[in-house]
């Protein structure tokens, strides 16, 4: 394709990041079966910020779960930046992760023992940056999103809101290509919210970094260029604005 025949919506939204092609996800509860994903088709440009919205079961988690590599899908083809990333090893998922994209979970998952500062260069440091240079890049980001003086506390000592604050500086301190976040927003208050999404939609301005959200929040579906919902496992909309 052509720079001419481009879609508007981000420079670069011709060059796929992510191509999902009839992805099936049965998970296996003894002999129950769980069709949490029927057949879903996603393409995903560049540059884009989109988010996956729907009601709970829908099958958000799952589907963020599988472009990102920590599960596979029972039948259908994933490629992540022309990468195909459907039937990775453990291993091989690990190291695409950590080189590839930044994950915000739905459940956050802070190492306990860590403070503030070092779960928010966690990543930075498995991927082998050096110390000051995590700092300086790590630091900023903590204050932005209203942790900065916080550096020290554990987990166990911040809010549910300002754990997930965490896990987004996490995710985003590398500056990754790809950035998926499931339900970032959820805990937090609509001032605290806000101004994580304006972070957000800078780095995606200013970087380029496409973001792929799984949300309920009203305020982030408002805020999105992409709104793709799901229902019972299959897509049931597409909007671009
Ligand atoms: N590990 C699992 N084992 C069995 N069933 C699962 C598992 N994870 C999810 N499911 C089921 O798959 C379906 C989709 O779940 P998923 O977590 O993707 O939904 P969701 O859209 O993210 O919901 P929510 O908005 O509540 O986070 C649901 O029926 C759920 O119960
Ligand atoms: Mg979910």
């Amino acid at each position: 394709m052509t720079a001419a025949t481009a879609p508007s919506a981000a420079p670069d939204a011709d060059t796929a990041i992510i191509t999902a092609r009839d992805v099936t996800k049965v998970y296996k509860q003894g002999k129950v079966e769980v069709l949490a994903l029927r057949g879903v088709d996603l393409d995903v440009g560049q540059g884009e910020f989109v988010v996956l919205a729907g009601p709970s079961g829908s099958g958000k988690s799952t589907l963020l779960n599988l472009i990102g590599a920590l599960d596979h899908p029972t039948e259908g083809s994933i490629l992540v930046a022309g990468r195909e990333i459907t039937h990775l090893s453990r291993s091989v998922a690990a190291r695409f992760r950590l080189t590839s994209l930044g994950f915000v979970f739905q459940a956050y998952n802070l190492v306990p023992v860590l403070t503030c500062y070092e779960n928010a260069e966690y990543t930075l440091a498995l991927a082998g940056v050096p110390r000051t240079e995590r700092r300086r890049l790590v630091v900023p980001l903590l204050e932005r999103v209203g942790l900065g003086d916080m550096l020290t506390r554990k987990p166990h000592e911040l809010s549910g809101g300002q754990q997930q604050r965490i896990a987004v500086v996490r995710a985003i301190a590398s500056r990754p290509a790809l950035v998926l976040a499931d339900e970032p927003t959820a805990n937090l208050d609509s001032e605290t919210s806000g101004n994580l999404l304006d972070l957000m939609l800078e780095l995606n301005a200013e970087h380029g970094t496409t973001f792929v959200f799984a949300s309920h929040d009203p305020d982030l579906i408002a805020r999105a260029r992409r709104v793709v919902r799901l229902k019972d496992g299959r897509i049931d909309g597409d909007e671009r604005r």
